[in-house]
């Protein structure tokens, strides 16, 4: 890749490669699923204004460091920085794969749920199905095979190359993906309690909030933006000058928020309006995505039968788009820093990767110790501590380096070189928040987590 960098073809081209590695499970799956545990409003609340005040302006950080540096992140931080700054990329390519480990295993949930639509589109759909979530969760075996076909699958795809035809079906899929979604919020906005679920969703309960709340915003924010590791940094060195970098992440970042908004209101407006919902999801939230949609198609929604099917084919091509990115951190690498042959780094990452998704695998009531394993309090098991691991530790800290990076040790004429100029309120808003308002704000939840009693 050192030798020839492509580049994107377009700014939308580019736009829509950023969007597709935002979305994804983060948003589908994770943040209505989160916005549930932590009850609503405070949660939503700390993730939109993490988005604003942190998440935009990073992601303009990282693509600026990209596009500057054109390279990967191990070797961006070492070419505008110093050798002990690689660090922050090496950070960055140990949470791809803790990320990309049991990403993979939810990921594999979305070809059982198509599987299951299909069979309830042509031989009528079994209510008492969506009560055995607990049952497939605890199934190892079928939850390691799951595993490995979506492994299998990206592997096969980063192996080829990404190509064209990744590509191009980002262009397909993920407007299908957008207008489907479009379609079921409509639907669920009709049902009787949708009123109910948004106020949910939206109105904050400050007496409940805690430290930790926030920081599960924070990280929200991190991963659904697709910050944090450098994923950003690399899709930056490949574009043009002539793109404007903070249009650009104000468009991705939109996107990305809309769909997981759009999300979150269609769950809790099922969630509050089909009765016994309330229990199933409580019982396992964390299959929300899969638990509480079935139900609507099949219900509710006149053609759902049709869309079923669709809308989990739709979930597993968001994913695959995350999932590939994240592998190509780690394919990357090994190819442009050990030499190794594509088809060697890709089987050598996947299959180590894969080992270790077993653990999470095997997390979810499989496996009595893996299920148990607990460090952060409220997230036992394997998959749940990674997840929180990666995501509300590694990411922040991540995006913490990157902040002081480009704030305090970039050149600033590189920073007004990259930013059109850099003159005007904007730039120097922009300059504000990476230098003072994001790291301080990082540190401080952080260390609040840290000293408090509520280390989660
Ligand atoms: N943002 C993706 C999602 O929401 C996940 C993801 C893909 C990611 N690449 C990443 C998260 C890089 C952090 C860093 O599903």
């Amino acid at each position: 890749m050192a030798e020839e960098r492509g580049h994107w073809g377009s700014r939308l081209g580019f736009i829509l490669a950023a969007a597709g590695s935002a979305v994804g499970l983060g948003n589908l799956w994770k943040f209505p699923y989160l916005a549930w545990e932590n009850d609503g409003g405070v949660f939503v609340l700390s993730y939109l204004a993490a988005v604003a005040l942190f998440g935009l302006p990073i992601m303009i950080a990282e693509f600026m460091v990209g596009r500057r540096a054109q390279a990967n992140p191990v070797v961006a931080f070492r070419k505008l920085g110093n050798r002990a700054w690689s660090g922050v990329g090496w950070l960055g390519v140990a949470a791809a794969a803790v990320i990309l480990s049991y990403y993979t295993v939810i990921a594999g949930w979305s070809l059982k749920s198509f599987v299951q639509c299909l069979g309830w589109s042509f031989a009528g759909y079994d209510d008492g199905a969506p009560a055995e979530f607990g049952g497939f969760l605890s199934n190892g075996p079928l939850q390691i095979l799951l595993t490995l076909l979506f492994s299998g699958l990206t592997a096969f795809i980063v192996y080829r190359g990404v190509g064209s035809g990744i590509e191009r079906g980002n262009k397909i899929m993920m407007p299908a993906l957008a207008l489907i979604l479009l379609y079921i919020l409509v639907t669920a906005l009709t049902l009787p309690a949708a009123g109910e679920g948004l106020a949910h969703l939206f109105v904050p309960r400050f007496s409940t909030w805690k430290p930790a709340m926030i920081l599960d915003g924070l990280g929200q924010a991190f991963f659904s933006l697709s910050l944090g590791l450098g994923a950003m940094i690399a899709y930056g060195s490949y574009l043009k000058k002539d793109v404007s970098l903070p249009r650009a992440a104000l468009s991705v970042t939109l996107l990305d928020t809309g769909v997981a908004l759009v999300a979150g209101i269609i769950m809790f407006s099922i969630i509050h309006s089909i009765p016994g919902m309330k229990d199933q999801v409580s019982a396992s939230s964390i299959g929300m995505l899969f638990v509480t949609l079935p139900k609507l198609f099949y219900t509710q929604m006149p053609g759902g039968a049709l869309l079923g099917p669709l809308f989990f084919v739709l979930v597993a091509f968001a994913a695959l788009t995350s999932t590939i990115s994240l592998l190509e951190v780690l394919v990357s690498l090994l190819v442009d820093r050990q030499g190794m042959t594509r088809p060697r780094a890709t089987l050598l990452s996947a299959g180590a990767v894969f080992a270790g998704s077993c653990l999470s695998a095997l997390s979810l009531g499989a496996v009595s110790w893996l299920s148990s394993f607990s460090v952060f309090s409220g997230k036992p098991g394997v998959l749940s501590t990674l997840d929180h691991l990666a995501a509300n530790w590694m990411l922040p800290l991540g995006g913490l380096f990157t902040t002081i990076f480009v704030g305090w040790f970039l050149k600033k004429d590189a920073a007004r070189d990259e930013l059109a100029g850099g003159r005007g309120w904007l730039f120097t808003l922009w300059l504000w928040l990476i230098r003072v308002v994001c790291p301080l704000g990082i540190l401080a939840l952080l260390l609040a987590i840290v000293m408090g009693k509520d280390f989660s």
